[in-house]
């Protein structure tokens, strides 16, 4: 059995002195949070979503009431969500549009309690709308038998008839999970991909009454998410603190005015990107354009050309050891626009005020990257010391699998680094 540190203190200055992580469990450090999707964490299903454990631990460690929590890769809201519920502001910033969509039903900004019947007949109206939506997708009709797209596109033209508020947005969130479900993608991976047991599944399907499992799975889906919206809405009612969020912005360039508490994060992973891919179905169905799409996907870390090298001592250690060009191109990418992300919220963090960053250790080219180490060693040279680091076990946090991928075993552990602003 794992002997984790239970009564791990932010003064384990041990491990501080000898940079060494100290092994802890955050589901066990956060036992109030028993289930990872509770309230409104679980409406988006989003690759490598942060537990909500470790962003709790940092919220109540390193913040008070009222303060101001940055996240620059802001993914599904996880900082966002957990922020408000304990009463701290947030901005919240992410290369997915998607997170303009999440953010408003993750955490709902609404007068009273949603209700099941007006959601009803609004899912009624959508069944029954002669409005066709198109995506402007020139690749679509290879994700979709033409029957199951044409009535896809007739829901989606009813849902975008109605007038936008959040039952209609409960029903996009909905209508999501039933447009990957019927289609050739496999909806069990986070990753677009077709495969040959999805094309079986649905050409099974195709003979059964799939319109009904269609609409029934539609129905099930919004009507759980409004329970989730209710839930979460009981516990934020009386609460009137901000959450400022930029869906579609690259972090390496946003600039705010606001000073910052705390920052709180995990950004991509070094080599388990993709995610402007990923969503691509999804930002098709909610009305993006194909130019939008490639305009957010060239500025997707670690796909671009840095503009220039990150030096630090484990870093410079590492560069020579990468033969593959095309991979250390990815590592000089995610090291500059990374560091350049975090560096824009560290420049606005108040002294003495911490930044807590959670990444893994991949492998690129077979070698282990200690992402943790380079960070602390670029920052430390930024104004900022080093003030706890925690390795935490994967237990279950559904990440890309790398194409040639030379760790077959994946990642076993991340890490929770505490910078403190000097
Ligand atoms: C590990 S995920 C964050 C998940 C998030 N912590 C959550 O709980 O849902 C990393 C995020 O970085 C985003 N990203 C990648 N490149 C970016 C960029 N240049 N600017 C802002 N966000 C970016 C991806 O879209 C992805 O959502």
């Amino acid at each position: 059995m794992t002997n984790y540190n239970l009564f791990a203190t932010f003064e384990h200055s041990d491990f501080v002195e000898k940079r060494s992580p100290l092994l802890v469990s955050f589901r066990e450090l956060v036992p109030e949070i028993s289930n990872t999707n509770y309230l409104t964490h679980g409406i988006y299903y989003y690759p490598a979503k942060f537990i909500p454990q470790v962003v709790r631990f940092c919220v109540q460690k390193f913040t008070q009431k009222n303060d101001w929590i940055i996240d620059p890769f802001a993914g599904s809201g996880t900082v966002a969500l957990e922020a408000n519920l304990l009463e701290r502001n947030c901005i919240a910033i992410d290369l997915n549009y998607l997170l303009n969509h999440i953010i408003p039903l993750k955490i709902p900004k609404i007068q009273e309690k949603l209700k099941y019947s007006v959601l009803q007949e609004k899912l009624n109206f959508v069944l029954q709308s002669k409005e066709i939506f198109k995506p402007q997708w020139s690749n679509l009709a290879y994700w979709y038998p033409i029957e199951m797209l044409n009535l896809l596109q007739k829901y989606w033209g009813g849902q975008k008839s109605l007038p936008q508020d959040m039952y209609a947005e409960i029903i996009a969130a909905a209508l999501l999970k039933v447009s990957k479900y019927f289609s050739y993608a496999e909806h069990k991976t986070p990753k677009l991909f077709r495969s040959k047991q999805k094309r079986a599944f649905i050409e099974k399907i195709l003979q059964e009454n799939w319109q009904k499992q269609m609409q029934e799975m539609l129905l099930n889906i919004a009507s759980e998410i409004l329970v989730a919206i209710n839930e979460t809405f009981a516990k934020i009612r009386q609460n009137k603190h901000q959450i400022l969020y930029f869906g579609g912005v690259d972090s390496a360039s946003f600039q705010t005015s606001q000073e910052i508490d705390c920052l709180i994060t995990s950004p991509p992973y070094l080599q388990a990107q993709e995610y402007i891919r990923t969503f691509k179905l999804d930002l098709y169905w909610l009305g993006y354009s194909e130019a939008e799409v490639k305009h957010i996907s060239q500025m997707e870390i670690p796909y671009r050309k840095a503009h220039s090298l990150v030096h630090t001592p484990t870093l410079d250690l590492l560069r020579p050891k990468i033969t593959n060009p095309k991979l250390l191109q990815i590592l000089e990418a995610y090291f500059f626009f990374t560091c350049k992300a975090l560096e824009n919220c560290i420049a606005k963090l108040k002294k003495g005020r911490k930044a807590c960053i959670f990444v893994g250790n991949p492998k690129i080219d077979g070698i282990e990257v200690e992402t943790w180490r380079i960070f602390l060693e670029y920052f430390e040279e930024k104004n900022c010391i080093l003030k706890g680091i925690y390795e935490d076990r994967i237990q279950s946090r559904q990440l890309f699998k790398a194409r040639n991928n030379k760790n077959p075993e994946g990642m076993k552990s991340e890490f929770l680094l505490v910078l403190e602003k000097q």
